[in-house]
């Protein structure tokens, strides 16, 4: 390729990647590609606790050392193998690059040279090529076409798997419905996190905070969790509903297989109708927009179900019931099973995927949420992929630890750089009215 004066040189000269820690102090990758125009790109892979059984498979070391969870091997793939596939290639060519990790890799689910060390290197092919444009990441995938800030969805109290299963429901979130800016979304949620805090505090169920820096609560029933949080709202002076709204991570792969859920805070193992009604129940009882994984993966009659029930008047997402893959997506929107679907990079493994994946929930009519993983890093590429791909919601945990607050933070600096421009995608983005 020649590249013409004026013009940046966006092929490959090297890429390496380096052993780097995530949140929960474990292991990850970091990828960095530098272009022959000196360009450069940097990506780290985060990590799920709570995953999707199709995802995108991780490569671990194994054995002993860090709980098996090392990625030497991964950080080898990408130094040998990878580097010289890609080495020559051209970093604007973000599909072709990602095939041919994907085609070189020659498994289902990217489990030989491994999904953490594909996502890292894609995405930090992608930062490359934003670099050489010198355009900020978000200008660079929007090509010029509408952005919005999106509405953030924010833990306030963590369970299940991210909070030693103390509450069987994953995350209890917020979203401030009623914010006229993502500015304003955030303040509104520091209010309702400080206050719910305080209220944990003066009823003694407070222990801390979970791996996505939620309060890990004392309750003694899920829907205590719910009747605090509507307490939270109110004491920052907020309406229930309509300022700031409740949204649910259930995670029930978490709990049931085979049509059984064992919820350790209800009394009972419920069936896939019971826990239907169970939810039902709560969508009556309390401000709830949004559900996220209601049943469990492999319980699919009970997500199409749950969304002919609840579905004209509750966001329903699929998270490890679609794993970010378009043709998974493809399907349940032909049963149809939810109107939403959670977008994470790394549980499809590259770029283009993810891309794909959007594309099929946008082709859908559905709603889309770009999210984070439990185990994160201080990469903020997914803030601007949600606002540069116009996702319309940003899940990335709570309001605090600062793993989180790197991706909020850096929607504020969006927002201020589009000035006047800067829209907010507010409750619109919801796959409901
Ligand atoms: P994770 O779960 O622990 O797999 O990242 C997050 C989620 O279920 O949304
Ligand atoms: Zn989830």
């Amino acid at each position: 390729m020649l590249t013409a004066p004026g013009q940046t040189d966006t092929r490959i000269a090297q890429l390496r990647a380096r052993r780097v820690w995530d949140s929960r102090g474990r292991p990850t990758l970091e990828a960095e590609v530098t272009l022959a125009d000196g360009s450069t790109g940097r990506a780290m892979a985060p990590a799920g606790a709570s995953r999707g059984s199709r995802e995108a498979l991780e490569l671990r070391d194994g054995g002993t050392r860090l709980g098996g969870l090392d990625v030497t091997l991964a950080v080898a793939g990408v130094n040998g193998e990878i580097a010289a596939l890609l080495r020559g290639m051209d970093a604007a060519d973000q599909a072709g690059i990602d095939a041919a990790m994907i085609a070189r890799d020659g498994t289902p689910a990217k489990a030989r040279l491994g999904g953490n060390a594909i996502v890292a290197t894609s995405l930090a092919v992608l930062q490359a090529a934003a670099a050489a444009r010198g355009l900020p990441l978000w200008q660079h995938l929007a090509a010029g076409d509408p952005v919005s800030l999106p509405l953030p969805e924010i833990q306030i109290f963590g369970g299940g798997a991210h909070a030693g299963r103390r509450v069987d429901i994953q995350d209890f979130m917020v979203m401030p419905l009623g914010a006229a800016s993502f500015a304003q979304a955030l303040e509104m949620t520091a209010e309702v996190y400080g206050a719910a805090g305080a209220l944990m505090q003066a009823a003694g169920k407070r222990q801390g905070v979970a791996d996505e820096g939620g309060y890990w609560p004392v309750f003694a029933a899920n829907d205590e969790a719910l009747g605090m949080l509507v307490r939270a709202i109110e004491h920052a002076g907020l309406h229930p509903g309509r300022d700031m709204a409740i949204s649910l991570d259930i995670a029930a792969s978490e709990f049931g297989e085979g049509g059984r859920y064992r919820l350790g805070l209800e009394t009972r193992e419920l069936d896939t109708a019971q826990l239907i009604d169970l939810l039902g129940g709560w969508l009556d009882a309390y401000p709830i927009v949004s559900i996220e994984d209601p049943l469990a993966e492999d319980d699919e009659a009970g997500m199409v179900e749950f969304t002919r029930r609840f579905g004209h008047r509750v966001q329903i997402i699929g998270d490890d019931y679609l794993v970010t893959a378009a043709a998974r997506i493809d399907h349940a929107a032909a049963l149809p099973a939810c109107n939403c679907a959670l977008i994470k990079p790394n549980q499809a493994g590259t770029v283009s995927e993810t891309r794909a994946a959007l594309a099929a929930a946008r082709r859908a009519g559905w709603a889309t949420v770009i999210s984070a993983r439990s185990g994160e890093t201080e990469d903020v590429a997914i803030a601007h992929l949600a606002v540069g791909w116009n996702a319309g919601q940003l899940k990335v945990g709570s309001f605090a630890r600062s793993e989180r607050m790197a991706k909020w933070n850096e929607c504020l600096r969006i927002e201020e750089a589009l000035g006047a421009r800067a829209r907010f995608a507010g409750r619109a983005a919801l796959a409901i009215d």
